[in-house]
C-alpha cells in the first residue's frame, strides 16, 4: 500500500510510501482518501499525524499522469477534505515539499517541519499553476510576496529562509516524527480545535506587490503560466475562498493542456532520461572520485575546477605559466568571496572550500587524482604532449578526460597507452553554471570510464549526456549550422539586430550574436570546423575574419556585432558593422535586401534539426531527446518550446523537410540535402520526438 495508517493512542499515523518520490499518483491519493477517512470514522482517533517514508515528504502530483485527462479523486478535494477535519492534523515534513505535496501541507492545520527542509512551487516550470489550493493558502501562511516569490520563481527554498517563515509552526532537528505526534497530543490535550488554513484572513497587501509580481511574469515572453499565477494569487484579496480555489483550478486544467506545458513536461523527462544511455551503450562500474585535477587555468579550467570545489572534491589546478596560475588563483578566491557576499554561502564555509584547492605548475601533482580533466589549448598538438604526459605520470585506473569542443576524441585517447580510460568531458562556460556536461565515448572507451564520467556529471549537478563522434559532438555540431545560416545571412542583407530580435521574439533570452559577442568572437573564429565548411561550400563568406581582424572581440573589447559602452553590457548596433556587411555584399554582387524574422528562424533552427537528424540516425545519442536537453541545458533553448526536435515535430516534420527542400533549391545541395532520417519519419508519418518520453 502506497499509504499506510497507524494508531499510536490517541493519535493516528498516515504515512505516504510510494517511492522515489512520493508523487501524488491515482493509486497515493485514493489509499490517502482511504486512510483519512478511517482515522476520521475512528471515535478512538483525536487527531492524525500526516508523514512520508523516504527523504522527501512529497515532490507534487504525479507528472507522468498529466498527459491523460483527470480522474478523481481529485488533490483538490483531499486537501479541502484534510482542511474541514474536525480533529487535528499536523504535516510531519521532511526533505522535499513541492508542488501538491506543498499544497498538501499547506491544507494540513499544523506543520511540524525537519530543518533541511525545502519547500517550492515548482509548477510554473511545467507551464502550469498550483491548482489545489495553493495560490489561496501559501499566502495566508507566509503573505503575498513571498508566496507570489515561490510561485513564480518556481526555485525551492529552505525552511530556516526568511521568506517563508510561518509555513511551519516547528522546525526540529531530532525525530520529526515524535515531534510531530508531540504537536498532536498537545493538541488534544489542550482541546484546541483545527486551525484551518483556508478559514484564516488573506494576508496585508499593497498593489506594489502585485504590480512588481505582474511585470516580473510579463516578461517571461510565451509563457501564459506566471501571470496566470499573479491573477489567481491576487483572487484571495476579493473572492471566497472557495471560489478562488475553484477558478485556479479551472485555470490549472486549461494551462495543462497548453503546447508549453506539455513542452515543460518533456523537457523535465528529457533531461532525467538523458543521463541513461541505452543499452548500446554499457555502463560499468563508477570508481572512486575523490580527488580530481584540472590541467589549464583559463577560463574553462577556473570554472571546471569550481564546479569541482562545489561538489566537495578536492582539485588540483595544474597551469605551466606561473603567472595565469597565479591569476587563476585570485578569480578563484575572488569568485568565493563574491558568493560569500551575495549570500550564496556561508562565510564559514569559505576555509573548507578554499582548503580543497591545491596548484601546481608541473604535471607531476596530478599523481594520485581519481579523475585528470584536460582543458588546455584547443590544438591537437598539445593535447598530444599532455596525455603523453599524463600517461606515464596518472595513477593506473585514473579516469583521463579531454575538455575538447571539436578534437577527436579517439585520437586524443591514441595519445595514450590506455585509450580505455579516455574519454571527453565537455563542459560549457562558465563551467559552474552551465548545466550541460557533453561525455564523450570513443569506440575504445571502457564501461567502467563511462561509468565514472556518468557518476561525476551527477556529483557535479549536471545533466550528463552520454554521446559520441567529432565535430562538434552534439551540441557545437549543431551550432555549427546556425552560425553558418547567421553569416550567410548577415551577407544577404540581416543586420545582427534582425537576428537577434528573431531569436529573443522566438524566446531565447539572447541572441546568436549578442551572445558570441559575450563569448568572445575569437572563440567562434578560432573553430576550424566552421571556417573548413564554409570554405569547401565555395561560398568566400569572411565576415567573421574581418570583425575579428578589425580588433572587435565582443564585449571585452567592447565592440563586436555590435558596440557596447563603457562599464554596460548592452548591445548597441553600430555604423560601423553596418558600412562593413554593405561593403562586404557589395564586393560580392550581393543584392541587401529585407530577410523576415521566419526565414532567420527557419534557416537557422531547421539546419539544426536535419543535422540533429543525422546524429541521431548515426547513434551519435541514444535517443532523440537527448538532443533536445543538450540544447536546454547548454545552449538556452527556450524551455517551453521543449528543444529543437520537439519544436520541429509540433512544427510537423512534413512542413519542416518542405521547408528545407525549397533551401535547397535555393542555395544548393552543399548543405541542405535532407537527411535520411527526416525523409523516412515523413513518409512514416512519425515524428522525432513522439516516440520518447
Ligand atoms: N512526478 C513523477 N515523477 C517524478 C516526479 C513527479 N512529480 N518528481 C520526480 N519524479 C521522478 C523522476 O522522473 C525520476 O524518475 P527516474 O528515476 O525514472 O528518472 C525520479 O522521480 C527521481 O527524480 P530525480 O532524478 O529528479 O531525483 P532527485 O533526487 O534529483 O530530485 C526532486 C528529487 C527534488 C523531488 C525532483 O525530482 C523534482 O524537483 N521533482 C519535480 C517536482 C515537481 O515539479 N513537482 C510539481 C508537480 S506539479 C504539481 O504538484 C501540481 C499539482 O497538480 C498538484
Amino acid at each position: 500500500m502506497p499509504v499506510s495508517l497507524e494508531r499510536d493512542g490517541e493519535v493516528a499515523l498516515i504515512v505516504i510510501d510510494h517511492p522515489p518520490v512520493n508523487a501524488l499518483s491515482r493509486e497515493v491519493r485514493t489509499a490517502l482518501v482511504t486512510t483519512l477517512d478511517e482515522a476520521l470514522q475512528d471515535a478512538s482517533v483525536r487527531a492524525i499525524v500526516l508523514a512520508s517514508a523516504g527523504p522527501s515528504f512529497c515532490a507534487g502530483a504525479d507528472i507522468r499522469e498529466f498527459e491523460a485527462s483527470p480522474r478523481p479523486p481529485h488533490l483538490t478535494d483531499i486537501i479541502q477534505r484534510l482542511e474541514d477535519s474536525t480533529k487535528p492534523v499536523v504535516a510531519a515534513l521532511q526533505g522535499s515539499v513541492l508542488g501538491g505535496g506543498c499544497e498538501l501541507a499547506a491544507g494540513c492545520h499544523y506543520r511540524v517541519a525537519a530543518s533541511d527542509v525545502r519547500i517550492g512551487m515548482p509548477e510554473v516550470n511545467l507551464g502550469i499553476l498550483p491548482g489545489a489550493g495553493g495560490t489561496q493558502r501559501l499566502p495566508r501562511l507566509i503573505g503575498f510576496d513571498a508566496a507570489l516569490g515561490l510561485m513564480l520563481e518556481g526555485k525551492p527554498r529552505r525552511i530556516g529562509d526568511a521568506s517563508v517563515q510561518g509555513f511551519a509552526d516547528r522546525v526540529v532537528d531530532g525525530d520529526l516524527r515524535a515531534a510531530a505526534r508531540g504537536l498532536a497530543a498537545e493538541l488534544v490535550e489542550a482541546g484546541s480545535i483545527p486551525r484551518r488554513t483556508g478559514s484564516l484572513p488573506p494576508p496585508e497587501w499593497t498593489p506594489e506587490i502585485f504590480e512588481r509580481h505582474s511585470k516580473e511574469a510579463r516578461k517571461r515572453r510565451g509563457e501564459p503560466a506566471p501571470e496566470k499565477i499573479v491573477a489567481a494569487v491576487r483572487r484571495a484579496i476579493d473572492m471566497p475562498f472557495a471560489d478562488a480555489v475553484a477558478y485556479a483550478r479551472a485555470d490549472f486544467l486549461a494551462l495543462r493542456d497548453t503546447v508549453e506545458a506539455t513542452a515543460l513536461r518533456y523537457a523535465f523527462f528529457a533531461e532525467r532520461q538523458a543521463p541513461k544511455p541505452g543499452p548500446e551503450v554499457p555502463l560499468g562500474t563508477p570508481r572512486p572520485l575523490a580527488g580530481a585535477a584540472v590541467i589549464g587555468a583559463g577560463t574553462m579550467g577556473q570554472g571546471i575546477a569550481i564546479a569541482m570545489l562545489d561538489a566537495g572534491l578536492a582539485v588540483t589546478l595544474v597551469e605551466t605559466a606561473e603567472a595565469a596560475l597565479a591569476r587563476a588563483e585570485e578569480r578563484i578566491a575572488a569568485h568565493y568571496e563574491e558568493s560569500v557576499a551575495k549570500g550564496r554561502i556561508a562565510a564559514t564555509a569559505l576555509p573548507s572550500i578554499i582548503s580543497r584547492l591545491r596548484t601546481g605548475s608541473t604535471l607531476d601533482v596530478v599523481r594520485d587524482a581519481d579523475v585528470v580533466i584536460e582543458a588546455v589549448f584547443e590544438d591537437i598538438a598539445v593535447k598530444r604532449e599532455v596525455f603523453a604526459q599524463l600517461d606515464a605520470i596518472a595513477k593506473p585506473g585514473a579516469l583521463l578526460a579531454t575538455n575538447t569542443s571539436y578534437l577527436d576524441v579517439a585520437e586524443i585517447a591514441c595519445f595514450t597507452r590506455r585509450p580505455h580510460d579516455v574519454i571527453g568531458l565537455h563542459f560549457f562556460s562558465p563551467a559552474n553554471v552551465m548545466r550541460l556536461l557533453e561525455i564523450v565515448r570513443t569506440d575504445a572507451s571502457s564501461p567502467d570510464a563511462l561509468a565514472t564520467g556518468v557518476a561525476l556529471a551527477r556529483k557535479l549537478r549536471k545533466v550528463g549526456i552520454v554521446c559520441k563522434g567529432r565535430d562538434g559532438f552534439v551540441g557545437n555540431r549543431m551550432l555549427v549550422q546556425r552560425t553558418r545560416e547567421c553569416l550567410f545571412m548577415l551577407e544577404e542583407g540581416a543586420s545582427p539586430r534582425d537576428i537577434d530580435a528573431a531569436f529573443t521574439d522566438f524566446g531565447f533570452a539572447m541572441g546568436p550574436l549578442a551572445v558570441s559577442d559575450l563569448a568572445g568572437l575569437d572563440i567562434g573564429w578560432r573553430n576550424s570546423n566552421l571556417r573548413r565548411q564554409l570554405r569547401e561550400l565555395g561560398r568566400d563568406c569572411d565576415l567573421l575574419d574581418r570583425v575579428v581582424d578589425m580588433g572587435r572581440l565582443g564585449q571585452k573589447t567592447r565592440a563586436g556585432w555590435y558596440r557596447y559602452d563603457e562599464g554596460s553590457r548592452k548591445p548597441v548596433p553600430d555604423p560601423v558593422v553596418e558600412a562593413l556587411l554593405i561593403e562586404h555584399s557589395r564586393a560580392r554582387g550581393i543584392e541587401r535586401r529585407a530577410v523576415p524574422a521566419t526565414e532567420i528562424i527557419e534557416r537557422c533552427l531547421f539546419g539544426m534539426v536535419n543535422e540533429a537528424a543525422r546524429i541521431v540516425e548515426e547513434g551519435v545519442v541514444s535517443r532523440p531527446s537527448d538532443v533536445d536537453a543538450v540544447w536546454l541545458t547548454g545552449y538556452g533553448f527556450p524551455r517551453h518550446r521543449g528543444g529543437p526536435l520537439f519544436y520541429a515535430d509540433r512544427v510537423g516534420l512534413a512542413q519542416v523537410l518542405e521547408r528545407i527542400e525549397a533551401f535547397r533549391e535555393r542555395f544548393g545541395n552543399a548543405y541542405w540535402s535532407p537527411a535520411p532520417l527526416l525523409e523516412r519519419l515523413v513518409v512514416e508519418g512519425r515524428g522525432l520526438t513522439s516516440d520518447t518520453k
